[in-house]
């Protein structure tokens, strides 16, 4: 399968970013495509009315229409969506065809804080329903992120290892029958 990750902040060293780089490679790893969105593909103009489409919009949207599931790596802002990744999901909205249109999503976040970036998700899980997107039952929780997850994204703890495996192995078994964009 082709699967798309975006996520992660702007920052260099985004705890979200080193769990997407884990979370890909365990999908690399298990044979899929991955294609990835992170750090200036992210720094994009806010979504106005009559501006050009951002360059990386418009690889995001070919890339996502093409894919078969989309990971989510998102920081928690203030119990909800980050401004940088909403700005993404609000662009990519506006595309046509919808890029997002039944769409299998897995929502994944790291956080220093003790619930993971849990209370974000419920926020995403709002837009990406608005936008007609399939958010995934399951999700991907890593709480005190500053000293769980190694410099390379890997967990630290083998129970965490264990269970974002079983997430990933869910979500993408459900991806697979959901069977988007397959020719
Ligand atoms: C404006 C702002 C609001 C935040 N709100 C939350 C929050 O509601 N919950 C939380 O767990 N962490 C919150 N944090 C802390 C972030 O989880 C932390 O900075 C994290 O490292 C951001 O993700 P990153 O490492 O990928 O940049 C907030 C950080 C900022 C800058």
């Amino acid at each position: 399968m082709e699967l798309v990750f975006l996520g992660g902040s702007l920052r260099q060293g985004s705890l979200n970013r080193r769990l997407m780089g884990y979370l890909a490679r365990e999908v690399s790893g298990r044979g899929h495509s991955t294609h990835v969105f992170q750090g200036e593909d992210l720094r994009i103009p806010l979504y106005e009315d009559g501006l050009p489409v951002p360059d990386s919009v418009n690889a995001m949207a070919v890339a996502l229409r093409a894919s078969q599931g989309a990971m989510i790596v998102s920081p928690e802002y203030n119990a909800g969506i980050p401004g940088h990744l909403k700005n993404l999901l609000d662009w990519l909205s506006t595309q046509q065809p919808n890029p997002w249109t039944g769409l299998p999503v897995l929502l994944a976040a790291a956080s220093p804080g003790a619930f993971g970036g849990s209370r974000g998700m419920l926020s995403w899980r709002a837009s990406l329903a608005n936008v007609g997107a399939w958010a995934a039952p399951a999700s991907i929780t890593v709480p005190r992120a500053d000293v769980n997850l190694a410099e390379d994204g890997t967990p630290k703890e083998d129970r965490a290892i264990q269970e974002i495996r079983r997430a990933l192995d869910a979500f993408l078994a459900g991806a697979e029958r959901m069977g988007r964009g397959k020719p």
